[in-house]
């Protein structure tokens, strides 16, 4: 099985942008807990982009590639991307919305998600943590054939 972890804008940023809030890691940082906590046996890839065209090409191509699960941080796409959730839709691939940060503790504007109702799940404030049970939760969902 394969598994895609996107990362949003910004994203490349971790570990010096607003730590209080996303936490310490770098992206580096948090792409090797990933791979580290990738299940035997499971591939995994990971791509970040400031570019909204390029995280939907990503999706499509995905797609094309067979990719099982997605485990995406859509950053502030998440709260305005129409294009990113017709993707999802699109390609109809089962993925996992993380946040670093408790979205539902934050400003208004961040209550709305384009993508939160689509997903099989959405992990939020657990910081880096997140993308590890999102992992877990990823494995299950395909085992399971639950997706
Ligand atoms: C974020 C939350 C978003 O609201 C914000 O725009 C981000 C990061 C998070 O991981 O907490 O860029 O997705």
């Amino acid at each position: 099985p394969s598994i895609l972890v996107l990362h949003g804008p910004n994203l490349n940023l971790l570990g010096s942008r607003e730590p209080e809030v996303y936490g310490y890691d770098t992206l580096a940082d948090v792409n090797q807990k990933i791979v580290a906590a990738a299940p035997a046996g499971v591939d995994v890839k990971t791509l970040q982009s400031n570019a909204e065209h390029v995280l939907i090409d990503a999706v499509h191509e995905a797609k094309a590639q067979g990719v099982d699960f997605i485990i995406i941080n859509p950053g502030a796409f998440t709260h305005t991307s129409i294009a990113l959730r017709d993707a999802f839709l699109g390609v109809t691939i089962p993925f996992i919305e993380v946040h670093l940060s408790n979205v539902h503790a934050r400003e208004d504007f961040r209550q709305q998600s384009y993508l939160s109702d689509i997903a099989v799940g959405v992990i939020t404030g657990l910081g880096a943590g997140g993308y590890v049970y999102a992992l877990q939760g990823a494995r299950v969902a395909v085992d399971l054939r639950k997706v």
